[in-house]
């Protein structure tokens, strides 16, 4: 898929000032994506859950610029308050996507962005953000110039620019579930965007909760950039790509059919695995903490003895997800109350659940610059 259009530039003349704004969630990866090549290129395939209440409200305030540089002219707010470390970031975006979008360069743009789980809760942002971004953009796109085939095609050039942004970024434009990286079998599935699977989830599944234990909220010494880089010389990176990979395939039929057991092996062993291909870097580093340890043995052990299929994931950090269906729920909560909290920094937790997607919004008269 080639995006790169040099005729999409304005006469900056007619450019009135005006803005845009999108919601998008976080996702929760199923099967990890974790190395990556060339261009954020995955070195395997991944499958997520799309996220409901942990999202990223962004809006995309643009007007004609005045004198049109060479560079990307942008400012980035979080929480009403300018922050020049994402400025920086988002320009250094902006910019890479000037072969797609060279009208960025014609345009002043602010954008405003605040996200919907305390920024001290220790979650990663990215996915949100740079989804919300994405999403921002294309719709930018359809307004300067014309609307673009059809709602797929839309979701999909959105898929690509947030994946350049973060790879992860990428399964965010759907609601559901999600699917990034070439799977056989798997229609318009590619490495270059995520492609929707909302439609092949088993109903139990739909149900799905994700409860984000806060075990530590103390930002990660490690970033997931520096991580997918270290696997380019772990010892184990190719058998775990082959592996991930038929994981991916696996986990779309166990999504299918509705089997919340062996959903739960391949869950955990995917988030015990992700950490071992971090302890097994050179250097080697460890983002579990001990109480990530005890939070994983006592819900191994509130499995024996109850049945319910509630079982656990981990992302690049100590932070522990417990997945579960609905029909659970009530057991599970009071379990989390009285068993886990204790291992949570204050005792915080957040209650999430399998969501519906991005959605446009209306410009609330209060963001506007
Ligand atoms: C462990 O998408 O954050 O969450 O592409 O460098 O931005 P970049 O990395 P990022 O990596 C996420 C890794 C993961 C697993 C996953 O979400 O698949």
């Amino acid at each position: 898929m080639n995006y790169h259009n040099s005729a999409l530039t304005v006469v900056t003349d007619e450019v009135r000032p005006a803005a845009l704004r999108w919601r998008s969630p976080s996702n929760i990866a199923l099967v990890k994506y974790w190395g990556k090549y060339g261009d954020q290129l995955p070195r395997n395939a991944s499958v997520s859950f799309t996220l409901q209440g942990a999202a990223t409200d962004t809006t995309l305030h643009y007007g004609p610029r005045k004198s049109v540089g060479t560079g990307v002219a942008v400012q980035l707010y979080l929480d009403g308050k300018l922050e020049p470390k994402f400025t920086e970031r988002t320009q250094a975006y902006l910019e890479r996507l000037l072969p797609v979008y060279p009208f960025l360069r014609q345009l002043e743009i602010r954008i405003d962005t605040h996200n919907s789980f305390p920024h001290s809760a220790g979650i990663a942002s990215s996915a949100s953000g740079m989804s919300a971004l994405a999403l921002c953009l294309v719709s930018l796109e359809e307004r300067l110039f014309a609307p673009l085939a059809d709602r797929a095609a839309f979701y999909q050039k959105a898929s690509y620019l947030a994946r350049l942004g973060s790879g992860s970024a990428c399964r965010s434009v759907y609601g559901s579930a999600a699917v990034w990286g070439e799977v056989p079998g798997l229609n318009g599935s590619s490495e270059e965007y995520a492609v929707s699977v909302a439609d092949q989830l088993h109903p139990v599944f739909q149900t799905y909760h994700d409860d984000i234990l806060l075990v530590s909220r103390t930002e990660k010494a490690v970033s997931s950039r520096a991580g997918h880089g270290l696997m380019e010389q772990n010892p184990y990176a190719a058998p775990r790509y082959v592996q991930a990979n038929a994981r991916t395939r696996e986990m779309l039929q166990v999504l299918q059919r509705g089997d919340t057991e062996r959903f739960g092996q391949l869950l955990e062993s995917e988030a015990l695995t992700l950490h071992a291909l971090m302890m097994s870097s050179q250097p080697s580093y460890t983002l579990i903490e001990p109480d990530t340890l005890h939070v994983i043995n006592r819900l191994r052990q509130f499995r024996t003895e109850t049945g319910h299929p509630v079982y656990f994931t981990l992302d690049a950090g100590p932070n522990v997800h417990l997945l579960y269906p609905d029909t659970v729920g009530e057991p599970t909560k009071r379990f989390i109350r009285d068993h886990l909290l204790p291992y949570c920094e204050d005792r915080m937790y957040l209650a999430d659940r399998i969501g519906s997607g991005p959605e446009q919004l209306e410009v609330n008269e209060t963001t506007v610059a």
